[in-house]
């Protein structure tokens, strides 16, 4: 596949079908991905990854613990800033409208929100799934490192004709991965990311993006002029 078309053809899938993803090629992906950069290669990430057995019971217990309305586990790290500004404020709030219009969900259906959003614990219906963490001593350019770390593994993923969801929400219950992965103490869950093929048949809206004038800026030789003037 393209790289453009790969690119391209990434998007969060949330629909997938129950169709198993082999061994050999989540191995193939992996390993490829390891060639991500690191700052002085220090390669941050670290990646459990779970099919069959092992998934089938996280997706239980964290069933469980939706159905329980069992609260959260205490945040290691925050999210999304609390009070977000413009104009991330606005792209967030059209990313909800857009997400909630494709499954059909009003606004103001709370209920039904909660329910799309507990899929994120099924992991979508996704027959495999990765986790992966990073040492609580390492700083924002070593996060930066699992961006992109992730983003490759996402894009070959797409090479092997498979999808992917990154998930955040797993943090919420990342005593339930821990009870199953049994990580070091030392390390944070970053994310989940959902791994298999789509399901054809689930809906979705195509997220859009910023126009690139908002968010690339090419610095002109006239500019060096103007501001020497
Ligand atoms: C680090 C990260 C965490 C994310 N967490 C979640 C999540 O917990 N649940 C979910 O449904 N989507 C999650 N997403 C997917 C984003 O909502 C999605 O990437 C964004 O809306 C852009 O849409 P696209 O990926 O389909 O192009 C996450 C994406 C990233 C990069």
């Amino acid at each position: 596949m393209d790289l453009y078309e790969a690119v391209k053809s990434r998007r969060a899938v949330r629909g997938f079908a129950d169709r198993p993803v082999p061994r050999e090629v989540l191995e193939r992906v992996l390993s490829a991905a390891a060639w991500s950069p690191s700052g002085s290669n220090l390669q941050p990430w670290r990646v459990y990854v779970l099919t069959g057995e092992p998934l089938a019971e996280l997706k239980k217990r964290a069933g469980e613990r939706v159905a329980a309305g069992d609260a959260w586990d205490e945040r290691e790290y925050e999210m999304y800033p609390t009070a977000l500004k413009s104009p991330y404020r606005e792209r967030r709030s059209a990313f909800g409208k857009e997400r909630y219009k494709s499954l059909g969900v009003a606004r103001e259906d709370w209920e039904g929100r909660q329910r799309a959003a507990s899929e994120n614990w099924q992991c979508f219906g996704a027959p495999a799934a990765l986790f992966c963490y990073i040492d609580r001593d390492m700083g924002l350019p070593q996060w930066a490192d699992l961006g992109m770390y992730l983003q490759t593994v996402m894009l070959l993923l797409r090479a092997e004709g498979l999808h992917s969801c990154p998930q955040m929400a797993w943090s919420v219950y990342r005593k339930t991965v821990a009870e199953i992965v049994h990580p070091p103490d030392d390390l944070v869950l970053f994310c989940g990311m959902s791994i298999g093929f789509e399901n054809a048949n689930v809906d979705y809206i195509r997220t859009g993006r910023a126009p690139l004038e908002e968010t690339v800026t090419f610095v002109e030789s006239s500019a060096l002029r103007s501001h020497a003037a």
